[in-house]
Protein backbone atom coordinates (compact mmCIF):
# COMPACT_ATOMS: atom_id res chain seq x y z
CA UNK A 1 0.00 0.00 0.00
CA UNK A 2 1.13 3.57 -0.87
CA UNK A 3 0.24 4.29 2.81
CA UNK A 4 2.84 2.12 4.35
CA UNK A 5 5.41 3.18 2.19
CA UNK A 6 8.53 4.95 4.09
CA UNK A 7 8.08 8.82 4.41
CA UNK A 8 10.57 10.81 2.47
CA UNK A 9 12.79 13.58 4.21
CA UNK A 10 10.40 16.34 1.94
CA UNK A 11 7.52 15.08 3.11
CA UNK A 12 7.94 14.84 6.45
CA UNK A 13 9.29 18.56 6.06
CA UNK A 14 5.94 19.20 4.22
CA UNK A 15 3.76 17.46 6.95
CA UNK A 16 5.80 19.26 9.82
CA UNK A 17 5.39 22.69 8.21
CA UNK A 18 1.12 22.59 8.06
CA UNK A 19 1.32 20.91 11.93
CA UNK A 20 3.18 23.52 12.98
CA UNK A 21 1.28 26.29 11.19
CA UNK A 22 -1.98 25.25 12.68
CA UNK A 23 -0.64 24.94 16.29
CA UNK A 24 0.44 28.86 15.77
CA UNK A 25 4.26 28.98 14.79
CA UNK A 26 4.83 32.17 13.43
CA UNK A 27 7.48 30.74 10.96
CA UNK A 28 6.90 27.27 10.49
CA UNK A 29 8.80 26.50 7.60
CA UNK A 30 11.70 27.79 9.23
CA UNK A 31 11.12 25.71 12.45
CA UNK A 32 10.40 22.50 10.90
CA UNK A 33 13.60 23.05 8.73
CA UNK A 34 15.76 23.64 12.00
CA UNK A 35 14.36 20.85 13.75
CA UNK A 36 14.28 18.29 11.07
CA UNK A 37 18.05 19.42 10.51
CA UNK A 38 18.62 19.22 14.26
CA UNK A 39 17.35 15.74 14.10
CA UNK A 40 18.53 14.57 11.19
CA UNK A 41 22.45 16.30 12.19
CA UNK A 42 22.46 17.79 9.07
CA UNK A 43 22.36 21.72 7.85
CA UNK A 44 19.54 23.10 6.67
CA UNK A 45 20.83 23.30 3.59
CA UNK A 46 21.63 19.74 3.35
CA UNK A 47 18.42 18.78 3.70
CA UNK A 48 17.49 20.13 0.52
CA UNK A 49 19.78 17.81 -0.99
CA UNK A 50 18.34 14.91 0.25
CA UNK A 51 14.43 15.81 0.11
CA UNK A 52 13.68 12.73 -1.70
CA UNK A 53 15.41 10.10 0.54
CA UNK A 54 13.22 8.16 3.33
CA UNK A 55 13.71 8.71 6.38
CA UNK A 56 14.21 5.62 9.00
CA UNK A 57 12.36 4.89 11.63
CA UNK A 58 14.39 6.13 14.35
CA UNK A 59 15.26 9.32 12.19
CA UNK A 60 11.14 9.79 11.80
CA UNK A 61 10.51 8.99 15.81
CA UNK A 62 13.47 11.60 16.85
CA UNK A 63 11.63 14.62 14.11
CA UNK A 64 8.19 13.68 15.39
CA UNK A 65 9.44 14.37 19.34
CA UNK A 66 10.78 17.24 18.04
CA UNK A 67 8.50 18.68 16.10
CA UNK A 68 5.54 17.53 18.68
CA UNK A 69 7.95 19.96 21.83
CA UNK A 70 7.26 22.77 19.13
CA UNK A 71 3.83 22.38 18.12
CA UNK A 72 3.12 22.55 21.89
CA UNK A 73 4.84 26.17 21.35
CA UNK A 74 7.95 24.96 23.38
CA UNK A 75 10.22 27.83 21.88
CA UNK A 76 12.28 27.01 18.99
CA UNK A 77 15.50 27.71 21.08
CA UNK A 78 15.08 25.76 24.11
CA UNK A 79 13.56 22.47 21.60
CA UNK A 80 17.15 23.19 20.21
CA UNK A 81 18.86 23.32 22.83
CA UNK A 82 21.39 25.83 22.42
CA UNK A 83 20.70 28.90 20.27
CA UNK A 84 23.34 31.50 18.70
CA UNK A 85 24.76 35.16 20.68
CA UNK A 86 26.88 37.31 18.57
CA UNK A 87 29.78 35.22 18.03
CA UNK A 88 29.14 32.24 20.68
CA UNK A 89 26.84 29.08 21.19
CA UNK A 90 25.00 29.19 24.04
CA UNK A 91 23.25 26.11 26.22
CA UNK A 92 19.42 27.77 26.20
CA UNK A 93 17.05 26.09 28.40
CA UNK A 94 14.26 26.80 30.67
CA UNK A 95 16.35 27.93 33.72
CA UNK A 96 17.04 31.11 31.83
CA UNK A 97 15.66 33.85 29.38
CA UNK A 98 16.81 32.83 25.54
CA UNK A 99 19.34 35.56 24.61
CA UNK A 100 17.41 37.89 21.96
CA UNK A 101 18.88 39.77 18.82
CA UNK A 102 18.61 43.30 21.21
CA UNK A 103 20.39 42.31 23.67
CA UNK A 104 23.32 41.77 20.70
CA UNK A 105 22.83 45.15 20.52
CA UNK A 106 23.58 46.33 23.96
CA UNK A 107 26.94 44.49 23.59
CA UNK A 108 27.72 46.09 20.48
CA UNK A 109 27.40 49.73 22.51
CA UNK A 110 29.45 48.20 25.46
CA UNK A 111 32.08 46.91 23.39
CA UNK A 112 32.32 50.72 21.94
CA UNK A 113 32.28 52.03 25.20
CA UNK A 114 35.14 50.06 26.80
CA UNK A 115 37.02 50.74 23.37
CA UNK A 116 40.97 51.47 24.14
CA UNK A 117 40.30 50.53 28.27
CA UNK A 118 42.54 47.85 28.79
CA UNK A 119 41.60 45.36 31.51
CA UNK A 120 38.23 47.17 32.45
CA UNK A 121 35.84 46.00 35.13
CA UNK A 122 32.19 44.83 33.85
CA UNK A 123 29.32 44.49 35.62
CA UNK A 124 26.20 42.11 34.04
CA UNK A 125 23.69 42.16 36.03
CA UNK A 126 20.80 39.54 36.10
CA UNK A 127 23.10 37.25 33.93
CA UNK A 128 20.86 34.70 33.07
CA UNK A 129 22.24 32.56 30.47
CA UNK A 130 25.65 34.39 30.62
CA UNK A 131 24.98 36.07 27.32
CA UNK A 132 26.10 39.64 27.60
CA UNK A 133 28.92 38.91 30.29
CA UNK A 134 30.30 35.83 28.20
CA UNK A 135 29.91 38.16 24.92
CA UNK A 136 31.61 40.81 26.44
CA UNK A 137 34.49 38.38 27.64
CA UNK A 138 34.88 37.46 24.24
CA UNK A 139 35.17 40.44 22.39
CA UNK A 140 36.75 42.35 24.83
CA UNK A 141 39.37 39.78 25.81
CA UNK A 142 40.79 42.30 28.81
CA UNK A 143 37.94 42.56 30.11
CA UNK A 144 37.22 41.44 33.60
CA UNK A 145 33.53 40.59 33.77
CA UNK A 146 31.37 39.35 36.90
CA UNK A 147 27.88 38.53 36.04
CA UNK A 148 25.40 38.31 38.84
CA UNK A 149 21.85 36.82 39.77
CA UNK A 150 18.89 36.05 41.73
CA UNK A 151 18.46 32.96 40.17
CA UNK A 152 20.20 29.86 41.12
CA UNK A 153 19.17 27.69 37.82
CA UNK A 154 20.16 30.92 35.88
CA UNK A 155 23.78 30.96 37.19
CA UNK A 156 23.95 27.30 37.04
CA UNK A 157 23.42 27.47 33.37
CA UNK A 158 25.92 30.56 32.92
CA UNK A 159 28.31 28.33 34.80
CA UNK A 160 28.19 25.53 32.05
CA UNK A 161 27.98 28.29 29.24
CA UNK A 162 31.08 29.79 30.53
CA UNK A 163 32.65 26.26 30.30
CA UNK A 164 31.63 25.32 26.91
CA UNK A 165 32.86 28.81 25.55
CA UNK A 166 35.97 28.55 27.71
CA UNK A 167 35.66 32.08 28.63
CA UNK A 168 36.40 33.33 32.24
CA UNK A 169 33.87 35.51 33.98
CA UNK A 170 33.28 35.45 37.87
CA UNK A 171 29.35 34.19 38.36
CA UNK A 172 27.90 34.88 42.06
CA UNK A 173 24.40 34.70 43.43
CA UNK A 174 23.45 38.69 44.40
CA UNK A 175 19.96 40.50 44.29
CA UNK A 176 19.88 43.87 42.79
CA UNK A 177 17.47 45.25 45.09
CA UNK A 178 20.10 44.95 48.18
CA UNK A 179 22.50 46.98 46.14
CA UNK A 180 24.73 46.10 43.36
CA UNK A 181 28.32 44.71 44.60
CA UNK A 182 31.12 47.15 45.01
CA UNK A 183 33.57 48.03 42.07
CA UNK A 184 34.75 49.84 41.00
CA UNK A 185 33.43 49.03 38.06
CA UNK A 186 34.05 50.46 34.42
CA UNK A 187 30.80 49.54 32.84
CA UNK A 188 27.51 48.58 34.58
CA UNK A 189 25.36 46.71 32.11
CA UNK A 190 21.71 45.23 32.36
CA UNK A 191 18.55 43.71 30.66
CA UNK A 192 16.83 43.50 33.45
CA UNK A 193 13.12 41.89 34.06
CA UNK A 194 11.19 44.65 32.48
CA UNK A 195 7.60 43.23 31.28
CA UNK A 196 4.41 44.34 33.61
CA UNK A 197 3.05 41.38 35.51
CA UNK A 198 -0.39 43.15 34.78
CA UNK A 199 0.84 42.65 30.71
CA UNK A 200 1.04 39.09 31.11
CA UNK A 201 -1.42 37.87 29.11
CA UNK A 202 -0.42 39.98 25.88
CA UNK A 203 2.58 37.82 25.73
CA UNK A 204 3.37 35.05 23.36
CA UNK A 205 2.87 31.14 24.48
CA UNK A 206 6.58 30.33 24.05
CA UNK A 207 7.31 33.35 26.15
CA UNK A 208 4.63 33.63 28.83
CA UNK A 209 4.59 29.74 29.40
CA UNK A 210 8.32 28.50 29.00
CA UNK A 211 10.53 31.44 29.91
CA UNK A 212 11.19 31.76 33.53
CA UNK A 213 8.92 34.45 35.41
CA UNK A 214 11.75 35.81 37.30
CA UNK A 215 13.40 37.18 33.63
CA UNK A 216 10.57 38.54 32.48
CA UNK A 217 8.34 40.14 34.96
CA UNK A 218 9.65 42.95 37.17
CA UNK A 219 8.74 46.56 38.20
CA UNK A 220 11.35 48.94 39.59
CA UNK A 221 14.49 46.25 38.92
CA UNK A 222 15.73 49.07 36.18
CA UNK A 223 15.60 52.17 38.80
CA UNK A 224 16.82 49.86 41.13
CA UNK A 225 19.84 49.30 38.72
CA UNK A 226 20.39 52.62 37.82
CA UNK A 227 20.67 54.17 41.22
CA UNK A 228 22.68 51.25 42.35
CA UNK A 229 24.99 51.92 39.86
CA UNK A 230 25.89 55.47 40.88
CA UNK A 231 27.13 53.88 44.00
CA UNK A 232 29.51 51.11 42.29
CA UNK A 233 30.72 52.92 39.03
CA UNK A 234 34.47 54.56 38.94
CA UNK A 235 34.24 57.79 37.82
CA UNK A 236 33.14 58.04 33.89
CA UNK A 237 32.42 54.79 34.00
CA UNK A 238 29.30 53.64 31.99
CA UNK A 239 25.66 52.25 32.48
CA UNK A 240 24.30 50.15 29.78
CA UNK A 241 20.42 49.27 30.29
CA UNK A 242 18.20 46.99 28.01
CA UNK A 243 14.83 48.63 28.29
CA UNK A 244 10.87 47.44 26.81
CA UNK A 245 9.28 48.59 24.13
CA UNK A 246 8.29 52.35 24.92
CA UNK A 247 10.35 52.78 28.03
CA UNK A 248 13.42 54.17 26.48
CA UNK A 249 12.50 57.87 26.80
CA UNK A 250 11.05 57.57 30.70
CA UNK A 251 14.59 55.63 31.44
CA UNK A 252 16.38 58.57 29.50
CA UNK A 253 15.25 61.00 31.74
CA UNK A 254 15.42 58.95 35.10
CA UNK A 255 18.85 58.73 33.94
CA UNK A 256 19.22 62.27 33.54
CA UNK A 257 17.42 62.92 36.64
CA UNK A 258 19.71 60.61 38.54
CA UNK A 259 22.66 63.04 37.48
CA UNK A 260 24.11 60.88 34.84
CA UNK A 261 25.21 62.40 31.39
CA UNK A 262 25.83 61.51 27.74
CA UNK A 263 22.48 59.91 28.37
CA UNK A 264 22.14 58.15 25.01
CA UNK A 265 19.44 56.27 23.33
CA UNK A 266 20.51 53.80 20.90
CA UNK A 267 17.74 51.67 18.35
CA UNK A 268 17.96 47.89 18.09
CA UNK A 269 17.71 46.21 14.88
CA UNK A 270 14.20 46.19 14.31
CA UNK A 271 14.60 50.47 14.63
CA UNK A 272 13.22 50.47 17.77
CA UNK A 273 14.43 52.17 21.25
CA UNK A 274 15.90 49.63 23.37
CA UNK A 275 19.26 50.35 24.65
CA UNK A 276 19.88 53.37 27.08
CA UNK A 277 23.42 54.34 28.05
CA UNK A 278 24.45 57.28 30.75
CA UNK A 279 28.04 58.22 32.40
CA UNK A 280 28.64 58.90 35.39
CA UNK A 281 30.41 62.00 36.80
C1 LIG B 1 15.65 39.63 31.16
S1 LIG B 1 16.63 38.38 31.93
C2 LIG B 1 18.22 38.73 31.19
C3 LIG B 1 19.11 37.53 31.01
C4 LIG B 1 20.37 37.81 30.19
N1 LIG B 1 21.16 38.88 30.78
C5 LIG B 1 20.01 38.17 28.76
O1 LIG B 1 20.09 39.35 28.42
O2 LIG B 1 19.68 37.28 27.98
C6 LIG B 1 16.74 39.05 33.58
C7 LIG B 1 17.62 38.28 34.55
O3 LIG B 1 17.56 38.97 35.81
C8 LIG B 1 17.49 38.03 36.85
N2 LIG B 1 16.87 38.67 38.02
C9 LIG B 1 15.55 38.87 38.26
N3 LIG B 1 15.39 39.48 39.43
C10 LIG B 1 16.62 39.69 39.95
C11 LIG B 1 17.09 40.27 41.16
N4 LIG B 1 16.26 40.77 42.05
N5 LIG B 1 18.43 40.30 41.36
C12 LIG B 1 19.30 39.79 40.45
N6 LIG B 1 18.90 39.22 39.29
C13 LIG B 1 17.58 39.17 39.04
C14 LIG B 1 16.68 36.89 36.29
O4 LIG B 1 16.92 35.69 37.00
C15 LIG B 1 17.15 36.86 34.83
O5 LIG B 1 18.21 35.95 34.66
Amino acid sequence: MAGDAPLTLGEVLRRSTEHLAEKGSESPRLDAERLLAHALDVTRIELYTQLDRPLTTAELAEARALVARRAAREPLQYVLGEWGFRRLTLTVDRRALIPRPETEVVVERCLALLDGAEAPRVLDVGTGSGAIALAIADEHPGARVTGIDASDEALALARENAGRTGLRVELARHDLFAGLPDGPWALVVSNPPYVDPDDRDALQPEVRDWEPAEALFGRGATAAVASGALGVLEDEGVLVLEVGDGQAAATADMLTSLGYVDVRVTLDLAGRDRVVEGRRR
